[in-house]
């Protein structure tokens, strides 16, 4: 029987501090052996939002802990590893530079190959640690920081169909919860709440709906809340707001989504229709039942990864190490930390005023 690879993931490119450690098995996917996260929502609660510096520190303080528990648990010692991997962008410097230092150091002090990996690769990777997912792919990445529809046609082969011009949805969902004084963070309670309202009550705008591809705006749908939120007087009213923006993003997702596919047929005429969704709003119930349906009826396989790895964590960072190092695509121990390091390089930034959109 061949040794089967062994890979440790470190995560902290943001506010999870995060170290796993997984193995590839015979189904084509892997087994998670440790899969540690320390969230630091406790600290940046009192700000409202990520605070870098603080992120940054309580890293520091973590990240030596999380990694021993990420191998005790996992029972494999670090002999036994085939190599490391850590996030190197996009995300905080002050973040990235502890959880990509650290993991150089392990990397240079046990001989193993390092592997810096993209935080959105990650993503993007996360349910192959559950099913057999073979390229190409349709992908939509929907998190704090980014929302945007890829063709993935290999590994580290993305070629960016539609993004956000300007909030990311996960923001929005963040933002509105600030809006309607819900603690910090925010974006899961909207749904929660959301099953309490009336999701017709608010008619809610839908940025470049009838225009612009499969690009997406929310900064409209949030100055309209910010409106309407001023009025807001009972907790009925505040649950039947937070139904109507969930409603609208998912009828925003609904079509950019159909026209997504259309794109990603015509560039790429794949022989088998997949469609993966990854990131943190991969996790919201109401999202990933209408995605579902939207693929059963426009025959597509649709791919998730399970909720527990929607959001930030390490395992994933260790599937994309995994998977490089089955390539022999290692990195040097001098890579730089890339706080804006996009997935298809090529795109054109498309943020802000100014922004032309075709039809
Ligand atoms: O992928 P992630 O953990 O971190 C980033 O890389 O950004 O995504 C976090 C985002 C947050 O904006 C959070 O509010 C959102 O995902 N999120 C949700 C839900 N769970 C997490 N948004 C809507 N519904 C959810 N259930
Ligand atoms: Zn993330």
């Amino acid at each position: 029987m061949t040794k089967k690879i062994i890979f440790l993931g470190i995560e902290t490119s943001c506010d999870e501090t995060a170290a796993a450690v997984i193995r590839e098995n015979e189904k084509g996917t892997a087994d998670i052996l440790s899969n540690v996260v320390s969230s630091q929502i406790s600290e940046h609660k009192k700000f409202g939002g990520v605070v870098p510096e603080l992120a940054a520190r309580a890293h520091l303080e973590n990240i030596e802990y999380i990694i021993n528990s990420a191998l005790d648990e996992s029972k494999v010692s670090l002999d036994n590893i085939d190599g490391i991997a850590a996030t190197a962008g996009p995300g905080l410097i002050v973040c990235l530079t502890i959880g990509l230092n650290i993991g150089k150091s392990i990397a240079a002090f046990s001989n193993k190959p390092f592997i810096a990996v993209n935080h959105l690769e990650g993503h993007a990777l996360s349910p192959k640690l559950n099913s057999k997912l073979d390229y190409p792919y349709l992908l939509l990445l929907i998190s704090g920081g980014h929302s945007q529809y890829l063709s993935v046609k290999n590994l580290s082969e993305y070629k960016r169909l539609g993004t956000t011009i300007d909030d990311a949805i996960g923001e929005a969902f963040d933002k509105t919860a600030k809006l309607l004084n819900i603690e910090f963070p925010g974006g899961p309670q909207i749904e929660v709440l959301a099953k309490k309202g009336n999701p017709n009550k608010y008619n809610l705008p839908k940025p470049i709906f009838n225009k612009g591809g499969c690009n997406l705006s929310f900064a409209g749908l949030k100055t309209a809340i910010l409106k309407i939120s001023k009025e807001i007087k009972t907790d009925q009213e505040k649950f039947d707001l937070a139904a109507s923006f969930q409603k609208t993003v998912i009828e925003i997702l609904y079509k950019k989504t159909k026209i997504a596919f259309n794109e990603f047929e015509k560039k790429i005429k794949p022989k088998e229709k997949k469609f993966v969704v990854a990131g943190g709003v991969a996790a919201n119930k109401k999202i990933r039942s209408m995605l579902i349906n939207l693929c059963n009826e426009e025959n597509y396989q649709s791919i998730f990864p399970p909720p527990e790895l929607c959001g930030d964590n390490a395992a994933m960072i260790a599937m994309v190490g995994l998977e490089k190092f089955k390539l022999k695509q290692f990195d040097n121990l001098d890579y730089p930390a890339k706080p804006r390091w996009q997935l298809d390089e090529n795109a054109v930034f498309l943020k802000g005023a100014g922004v032309r959109l075709s039809d």
